[in-house]
């Protein structure tokens, strides 16, 4: 299902302690997230990551993130990629998924 970019904008509230998005957006404890449904994984200049998204970077040169495959690193962000050091338990609720989701499109090129 579609999400709600005004109710992702709440959800995104949990995620702000580590992330900014918009036209000032900085890297913090985590990257900055502007456009970042098309955005090549482990791709923002000047950030420094992990060992394990460099690795999976070099390892599927084509890895995109997409509305799916952020849904599912969201679930459970320490299973979908091993060892990366995003401190983040997940989003249990789908809706909140979905909804974050939403609210990150809207920082993203039509
Ligand atoms: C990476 C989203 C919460 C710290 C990422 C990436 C996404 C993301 C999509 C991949 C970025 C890329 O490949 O350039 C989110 C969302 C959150 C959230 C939507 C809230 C629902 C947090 C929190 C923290 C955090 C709370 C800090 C406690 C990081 C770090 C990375 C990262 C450090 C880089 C991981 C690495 O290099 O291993 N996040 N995040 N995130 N996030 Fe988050």
């Amino acid at each position: 299902a579609e999400g709600d970019a005004e109710k992702g904008e709440k959800v995104f509230k949990k995620c702000k302690a580590c992330h900014q998005v918009g036209d000032k957006a900085k890297n913090k404890v985590g990257p900055e997230l502007n456009e970042i449904v098309g955005r090549k994984i482990a791709s923002v200049e000047g950030f420094k990551y992990s060992k394990a998204f460099i690795a999976k970077a070099e390892e599927e040169p084509d890895f995109v993130w997409d509305e799916a495959n952020i849904d599912t690193y969201l679930t459970k962000p320490k299973d979908f990629i091993k060892k990366n050091k995003m401190a983040f338990a997940g989003l249990k609720k789908e809706k909140d998924r979905e909804n974050v989701i939403a609210y990150l499109k809207t920082f993203s090129k039509p």
